[in-house]
């Protein structure tokens, strides 16, 4: 027998369920795939952002609609602003609103204070700073009521590891925006809450470093193991659904009990 309602008799049948939308930026590898994926899992239509890997992006996309769920990629650099409200732009057009945004693309260099080229500096912080004020701004002039905005920094910023001054000032910008952002949007019935994980299985933490470099900060949390990207994705689930709906305004290290 024909799966086929009749929209005559009964005209909400074949209407799709009204899911919420999500926009990830960096959604397309490491921790915002796996972010892009759990979403999709719990039921929200997502915008897969990233910056050049179109196969990376896509591969994502296909995960997402191979399980059942609804996904497109974009491509946008996070400091471009047109860019991103063409982004925007397509989530509303594609999935009617957004509901979620979760700014996880970022970079990551390292370099000693003394050592480091101030080229490689505008760049990061073009990415991390630029990029989240960027993302923040679509953020706050799109969410709809009930929604959730996930910034990402890091736990180096509480670790204060040597060489890593330029990520962490840039992550540093990205905690202070946060309560800043969540008392803008007092009445609007919008989270804006923060992640910042510990070293995490990705191609940005496992990059340019030596086995032992990696086994030793694997060993520096209380659970003794790297986080990996879906660690990391439920607590950005978290934040993002109804389960999370009173923590506001927050920086939450998620790093295994890191000091
Ligand atoms: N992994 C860790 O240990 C760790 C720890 C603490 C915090 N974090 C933070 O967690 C977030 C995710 O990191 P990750 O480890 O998943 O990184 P990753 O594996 O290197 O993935 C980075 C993602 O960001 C995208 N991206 C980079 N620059 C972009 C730009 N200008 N515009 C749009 N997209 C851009 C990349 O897209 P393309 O592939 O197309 O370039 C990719 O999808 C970052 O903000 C990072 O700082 C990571």
């Amino acid at each position: 027998m024909p799966i086929v309602e009749d929209m005559t008799t009964n005209p909400g049948a074949c209407a799709p369920a009204a899911a919420r939308v999500a926009v990830v930026t960096g959604g397309s590898r490491g921790i915002g795939r796996a972010v892009s994926l759990k979403l999709a899992r719990d039921g929200l239509a997502v915008v897969v952002n990233y910056a050049g890997d179109t196969a990376a992006a896509e591969e994502t996309v296909k995960a997402i609609t191979e399980a059942g769920g609804r996904a497109v990629s974009v491509r946008a650099d996070v400091a471009d602003e047109h860019a991103v409200a063409a982004l925007f732009d397509r989530a509303e057009a594609e999935f009617g609103g957004v509901d979620v945004v979760v700014n996880a693309a970022g970079r990551l260099a390292l370099s000693p204070i003394a050592d480091l080229d101030l080229a490689v500096l505008d760049a990061l912080h073009r990415t991390n700073v630029r990029g989240a004020f960027v993302v923040a701004q679509q953020a706050a002039r799109r969410l709809r009521a009930g929604g959730s905005f996930v910034g990402f920094s890091t736990s180096v910023v509480g670790t204060q590891l040597p060489a890593y001054g330029a990520y962490t000032a840039s992550k540093g910008a990205v905690e202070a925006l946060t309560l800043t952002l969540a008392r803008e949007l007092r009445g609007r019935d919008v989270t804006v809450n923060t992640v910042a994980p510990g070293p995490t299985a990705t191609d940005l933490f496992l990059t340019g470093k030596t086995p032992e470099q990696i086994d030793a900060l694997a060993k520096a949390p209380a659970l003794e193991r790297l986080g990996t990207p879906e660690d990391i994705a439920r607590v950005v689930a978290f934040l993002a659904g109804p389960e999370g709906r009173w923590v506001n305004g927050q920086t939450l290290r998620a790093n295994g009990g890191l000091v």
